[in-house]
């Protein structure tokens, strides 16, 4: 029985998940916003504070450099603090994106009112969260943010751990860890 229900249990997803400037600003939003990750059951597999120059927001947002929003996003992203996580969870990169809403705020209040982005964005250059959007898209932007975490080495080593469920929220580093073997 324990057999089939690890065979059927589909392997976790990681996900990159930015909270933007115009949150991080805000304490209580930054505070809210940890809190619904964990209240949608994401594991946090790290998590760090950062402040962009204007040449990584350039480059990272290099595919909407011909975009009509480009220059206005560019100097967003790199004008205060910001915090990026890699979340997993089975589908994650889905899941973020639902709780995220849709990327303009004004569509996000009428057709997902409980979405990150209804209730925390300001516009649509200021909406609150960035999220990966396809499984490549996720490698490139966690080694854009974190370049020292590899994630085939994590789906091979740690995936499985933290499948099994041997985990648990450490409230000091705000972040879930493996628990030691009992
Ligand atoms: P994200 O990349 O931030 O997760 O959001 P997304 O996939 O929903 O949106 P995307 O089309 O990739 O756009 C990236 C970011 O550019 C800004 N944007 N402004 N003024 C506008 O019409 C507009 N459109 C996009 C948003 O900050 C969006 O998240
Ligand atoms: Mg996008």
């Amino acid at each position: 029985m324990l057999l089939t229900t690890c065979r059927l249990t589909r392997a976790l997803q990681l996900t990159l998940a930015v909270i933007k400037p115009d949150a991080v600003a805000h304490p209580l939003m930054l505070e809210a916003l940890h809190q619904k990750i964990l209240d949608n059951n994401f594991v946090i597999v790290r998590w760090k504070d950062l402040l962009w120059r204007r040449q990584d927001s350039e480059k990272f947002y290099a595919e909407h450099a011909e975009r009509f929003f480009y220059q206005r996003l560019v100097e967003f992203m790199s004008s205060g603090p910001m915090r990026a996580y890699i979340l997993a969870r089975e589908d994650a990169i889905r899941h973020w994106r639902e709780l995220m809403g849709p990327t303009k705020v004004f569509r996000a209040r009428y057709t997902s009112p409980a979405s990150i982005r209804a209730q925390f964005g300001l516009t649509d250059t200021r909406n609150t969260t960035h999220g990966s959007d396809s499984p490549e898209s996720a490698q490139r932007e966690i080694s854009f943010f974190f370049p020292d975490f590899h994630v085939e080495e994590w789906m091979e080593k740690e995936e499985p751990l933290f499948r099994s469920g041997r985990i648990h929220y450490d409230h000091q580093n705000q972040t879930h860890m493996l628990s030691a073997p009992s």
